[in-house]
């Protein structure tokens, strides 16, 4: 009972190109928003990394290829970075020599037998969208974002079969993360729920174009949309802190799970427009409606569970409102926790693959779920990487559960990361690597495998009977 069901399961891991490639300007690339993000550090944190050099995939991908492929990688998803195809996002035609450095990584992929799975869009918008549109809070950027993808899959689409539109859109409307995601920063004038709703909206209309877009160039490609999936608890059983991790949720997962495999506006959030004199009659949902028939699987990142607590009565739309824009979700007191405060909660994993699953009946892709760890006192200790393995196993066992005993249909696992690479606030020393990745010495970062690799090369052989 401990097996994966289907042996087409795909095995694998996953990156994103921007935290990982450097050679910022190489090729005619333009830079982007996470290349130009201004760090606010995390909770934790301790180094901050060049984007310019990064784990220098730029110029070691076919070394980190073969090294994927020593693990029995299945599949590996990575992104095809929008600026480096479109350096300011207004070009007409794509930038041939980036173009070419793709092909590359594909066909190194297809060789090394990985089948190719392609994020559409990363923390890569050009930083012109940026500052002269504000990113997605102008409609004239998803014009922009879907000559893109057109450009992309019609370049690759003979070798690349696997999409996803966008990384994670459920944090693109909440003010912490909008630059890095849509490209948005509020405007002083606008109020959030405003701006949830236009960045929600625009976000969602860009990737659901770019799913029926998909099909319709490449019909038999697979295409999925993405969102994050870290449910919160209620801190105290508490009536309080129940209706706030309800809220919570509703807003964070259910309304995209509605929104991209329903195709619809589920009643709470028609609910919270009103109340909150927002005007939805110009929203058209006819092609988010068709994207919710064209997508094949919701794909899904997970690393964490949280909770939260609150003395609000949440009795008026105000109140309700600062649950969503202004808690605090916390690390869960009674569970262990990453350096940087990351709740370890496997078996929130499996709760949460049923929630999606039983909700949304579209099967699952995993494809990003790891750990952040902190360097040893030596290289052997960081090699010596045993807490990365418990957290894998678990999870990875949770998620077996969910298929065999749950029923959940769940199609891959890409977990994240093979290599080192800068984190999301461009910390190198938070490592979610299974393969280290050294300093710079003469143009070269030394790639060693730790000993989760060899770990999850058994799991990957065994097809998770090995766990
Ligand atoms: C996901 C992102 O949110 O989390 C990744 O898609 C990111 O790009 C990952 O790296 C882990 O988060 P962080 O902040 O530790 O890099």
């Amino acid at each position: 009972m401990n097996k994966c069901v289907d042996k087409t399961f795909l095995w694998g891991g996953a990156l994103s190109n921007v935290q990982a490639e450097g050679g910022n300007q190489a090729l005619g690339k333009g830079l982007n928003v996470y290349d130009k993000l201004v760090v606010t550090p995390e909770k934790g944190q301790i180094s901050q990394g060049d984007t310019n050099i990064a784990a220098n995939h730029y110029h070691q991908f076919p070394e980190d290829i073969k090294l994927m492929h020593e693990m029995g990688f299945k599949a590996y998803r990575f992104s095809i970075v929008w600026s480096r195809i479109n350096p300011t996002g207004i070009e007409d035609k794509p930038n041939k020599a980036g173009l070419k450095y793709y092909d590359r990584m594909i066909d190194e992929l297809l060789n090394q037998g990985i089948e190719p799975v392609v994020s559409l869009v990363h923390f890569d918008m050009p930083s012109y969208l940026a500052e002269n549109y504000n990113g997605f809070l102008s409609p004239k950027v998803i014009d922009y974002y879907l000559r893109h993808v057109e450009q992309v899959v019609n370049h690759f689409k003979d070798r690349v079969k696997y999409w996803i539109t966008y990384n994670e859109i459920n944090t693109a409307p909440f003010d912490q993360m909008a630059g890095l995601v849509a490209g948005s920063k509020r405007p002083d004038n606008m109020s959030k729920p405003k701006f949830f709703h236009d960045i929600l909206y625009n976000t969602q209309l860009a990737s659901s174009s770019a799913v029926n877009l998909i099909r319709r160039l490449s019909p038999n490609a697979k295409i999925s949309g993405m969102i994050t999936v870290n449910e919160v608890r209620p801190k105290r059983n508490d009536g309080k802190d129940r209706l706030a991790a309800d809220i919570t949720n509703k807003f964070n997962i259910d309304l995209y799970g509605e929104l991209m495999c329903n195709g619809r506006y589920p009643d709470f959030y028609q609910r919270f427009l009103k109340l909150n004199q927002i005007s939805i009659q110009h929203d058209d949902l006819a092609e988010i409606k068709l994207a919710a028939d064209n997508m094949d699987y919701l794909a899904i990142s997970c690393y964490q569970t949280r909770v939260i607590s609150t003395e609000l009565s949440m009795a008026n739309i105000s109140e309700m409102n600062q649950i969503l824009f202004d808690t605090v979700n916390e690390p869960n007191p009674e569970l262990p926790a990453s350096h940087w405060g990351w709740t370890i909660d496997p078996e929130g994993f499996r709760e949460e693959l049923n929630h999606l699953y039983q909700k949304y009946k579209k099967p699952l892709f995993v494809v990003e779920n790891g750990i952040g760890l902190q360097e040893g006192e030596t290289l052997k200790d960081t090699l010596n990487d045993v807490d990365r393995i418990d957290y894998h196993k678990k999870y990875i066992k949770n998620m077996i559960n969910a298929i065999n005993l749950d029923g959940v249909n769940i199609v891959g696992y890409l977990m994240w990361a093979p290599i080192d690479f800068l984190s999301s606030h461009k910390e190198m020393g938070k490592r979610y690597g299974l393969i280290y990745i050294g300093t710079m010495k003469n143009g070269v970062m030394k790639r060693i495998p730790k000993k989760s690799f060899y770990w999850y090369q058994k799991v990957i052989s065994t097809n998770g009977a090995n766990v």
